[in-house]
């Protein structure tokens, strides 16, 4: 074994699910032997109405030549994910337990909710949607905050068979307007506004305009819910002297507040748009309905939900999950990765807008009848020290977060971490991206005070679920490695023309066997699924990662080997970002490249070419910078943009886009550029910089 490796914590191991790689590796090699005896007796802990067939477990075609690519997982089955998540808990006696401590953006505003009352309230926002004429299939968009209601929403789907439809409340209204389109949801659900650290957010009104906007699309949303959060923060900012907040035991969800225009302070009235016939509010919805629904027995290969990812073409492809597989699959890394033991406390820090908060806020945790924090705050309010007070305060047993918010915690040393208790701890996570040694050090240094295991769990919204990733009290670890495959996961590396790499080497990290929680297909389109996913090599699915696997046999993830960026763990292809760019009336051509960012990891660094006779200012730059920013979201903002006089372009066309990222970080050294069309516009670019490093 190589040097840099770091041995689990002797007692975190000694109570661990997985104790040693002699554990492990009988395990994995069972999962890829006898798969269907591995998942089936991890599906016999659930509930079947209609049992599966374990002669006919899963099947699946990833040669494309061979005919339609397709995955199945106990096809024929029926159950229902709400129930195993809620009511199977509820009645294994773990009612009163706490499914989620909820923490506010401000510190005085907490509460928390047992599983009997999730489940009472899942029933009722149920019976909600179907008094909405939504029926199984339907799809409902989702934009809130995190609050308990997201989720409440999420399993109501679930429990009547809709398929969610999650949009990030970051995203702008452009960007939700076209989700809500192409996946021709019926109701959306939203929330009045939120707080994000000391801004306040009109959200209702973002909703309103993507609606507008949806029209546009040929698509009319024909109900909108709306949860009136915001009275109930401004509860707490009144009564909150320090000795009295709204931290009752559960948020009163239907309590009588006046609506509509909401008089905050003397001087800010908050108002929200409405549409009668249309919208309605959550609490009025809820009080009218019986606070039981029976679920919808649902097959395996139903939807149970889809979510949105960045193409690299520039449309978001609607990444579609079905029901049995995605569960076994969340339930079960959940388990082993967090290595979870009933009476620990679990918090992912993910928004429940991205695939890491819908496996591991919401359907992992539940399906092992976990206790979560749902934060709806951010890392830096009131103080830089938000996530080891928030850690303190609930005994956080496993924390999960991404590197670039340890990169930007690092920041600010080790006095606001050691302001508080983290002892609690045992295992942290990482996600979104690789993390560089230096903040994997710094976690398990400071936060993890050499005892806890760190899972770099690399995953993507389509795997579903993680799919290589050490075990905490297994795995020796090695700092910006996700060393090695998770159960049923099988990685292998190709190189250019096809070849699998046997032992040490770098290539395309592909696989050639479905895993449970992989997705079925693009929604509403099969043809972009198999030609994005499965065409570069007939007979694998291919991630669009480079990795490498070294001489340990651990695999180092390096990074999206297509026109893909990675801006602190959000995905998004340079596209659809020099789309947004060319729609400007000033621009003819724009090319978008990333570099790399000290905290974000990667950041935009845009080439803009104005149409003839435009002359390149800095208001024109920062027209820019604000357009990218109102039509994909705050986190697409871009770092640069610099004026290019013209692209790089080869004598067919094509951008030459390493010239461009040479450009980005100054380095001259730009390899063979004999193949430009004009080989000076290179130096050209250089001269422009608009910064002097
Ligand atoms: C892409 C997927 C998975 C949930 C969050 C992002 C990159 C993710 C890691 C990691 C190296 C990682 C990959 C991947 N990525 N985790 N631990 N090490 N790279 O989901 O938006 O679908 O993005 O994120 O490039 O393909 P996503």
């Amino acid at each position: 074994m190589s040097k840099n490796v770091y041995l689990p914590y002797a007692a975190t191991s000694e109570k661990a699910h997985i104790k040693s790689m002699v554990q492990y590796r009988k395990m994995h090699n069972k999962s890829l032997e006898s798969t269907e005896q591995f998942w089936s007796e991890i599906a016999s802990q659930f509930h079947w109405e209609t049992p599966y067939d374990i002669n006919n477990f899963y099947s699946y075609n990833f040669d494309v030549t061979k005919g339609p690519v397709q995955v199945k997982w106990m096809e024929g089955a029926t159950t229902n994910v709400c129930y195993n998540l809620l009511d199977k808990n509820v009645r294994n006696g773990m009612g009163d337990k706490v499914a989620f401590y909820w923490e506010g953006n401000d510190p005085e505003d907490y509460s928390k909710i047992t599983y009997k009352k999730l489940l009472e309230e899942v029933c009722r926002f149920s019976n909600v949607l179907k008094s909405k004429g939504v029926v199984k299939g339907d799809r409902v968009a989702i934009y809130m905050p995190m609050v308990f209601e997201i989720v409440i929403a999420m399993l109501s789907c679930a429990r009547i068979g809709a398929v969610h439809s999650i949009v990030f409340a970051g995203f702008s209204s452009d960007s939700l307007a076209e989700r809500m389109a192409d996946c021709k949801c019926k109701v959306l659900v939203t929330a009045d506004s939120v707080y994000r650290g000391d801004k306040l957010l009109n959200i209702k009104s973002l909703c309103d305009i993507a609606m507008d906007k949806a029209k546009n699309f040929g698509h009319e949303v024909s109900t909108c819910i709306v949860v009136r959060h915001l009275p109930r923060l401004y509860r707490s900012m009144n009564t909150s002297n320090g000795t009295n907040g709204s931290n009752s035991d559960i948020i009163d969800l239907h309590s009588d507040v006046p609506i509509l225009n909401i008089t905050l302070n003397d001087n800010l009235t908050f108002s929200v748009p409405w549409t009668d016939g249309r919208d309605y509010w959550w609490h009025d919805e809820m009080d009218d309905v019986e606070p039981s629904c029976y679920p919808v027995w649902v097959s395996a290969e139903d939807p149970l939900f889809m979510l949105y990812t960045s193409g690299s073409t520039g449309k978001p492809k609607g990444v579609l999950h079905t029901t049995g597989g995605y569960l076994l699959y969340a339930a079960t890394t959940f388990k082993y990765v967090f290595d979870y033991h009933p009476g620990d406390i679990y918090w992912c820090t993910a928004d429940i807008g991205w695939i890491t908060g819908h496996s591991y806020v919401v359907y992992g945790p539940l399906a092992n009848g976990a206790t979560s924090v749902i934060f709806e705050g951010t890392p830096f309010y009131p103080d830089n020290g938000r996530y080891w007070s928030v850690i303190e305060k609930y005994k956080v047993t496993q924390f999960y977060t991404a590197p670039t918010a340890i990169r930007a915690l690092m920041k600010f040393g080790e006095e606001p971490v050691k302001k508080h208790n983290v002892d609690s701890l045992k295992v942290l996570g990482s996600v979104g991206e690789p993390i560089n040694p230096e903040a994997w050090l710094w976690y398990y240094q400071n936060i993890g005070k050499e005892r806890c295991s760190i899972a770099d769990t690399f995953w993507q919204t389509e795997t579903g679920g993680h799919v290589i990733t050490p075990l905490p009290g297994c795995t020796p670890m090695k700092p910006g490695s996700a060393s090695f495959p998770f159960f049923g996961v099988k990685p292998i590396l190709l190189d250019e023309s096809g070849k699998e790499i046997e032992g040490v080497g770098e290539g395309y990290l592909v696989f050639n066997k479905p895993w449970p929680g992989i997705m079925r297909t693009l929604f509403g389109n099969h043809e972009r699924f198999q030609s994005v996913y499965f065409s570069k090599f007939p007979g694998y699915y291919c991630t669009g990662d480079g990795a490498r696997r070294d001489e340990d046999g651990y695999f180092w993830v390096t990074g999206r080997v297509d026109d893909m960026l990675n801006v602190s763990g959000h995905l998004m292809s340079t596209a659809e970002v020099e789309s947004v760019l060319t729609e400007h009336p000033d621009v003819s051509e724009a090319a978008v490249v990333s570099r790399p960012h000290p905290i974000k990891g990667e950041c935009l660094y845009c080439f803009v070419t104005p149409n003839h006779g435009v002359t390149f200012t800095p208001k024109l730059s920062s027209e820019l910078v604000k357009k990218v920013r109102e039509s994909i979201g705050p986190f697409a903002m871009p770092d640069v943009i610099q004026h290019a006089p013209g692209l790089p372009k080869t004598r067919s066309g094509k951008i030459m886009r390493r010239v461009l990222r040479k450009v980005a970080v100054n380095d001259r050294e730009v390899g063979d550029i004999s193949t430009l069309a004009d080989e000076h516009i290179v130096e050209e670019l250089f001269k422009n910089r608009p910064e002097k490093s």
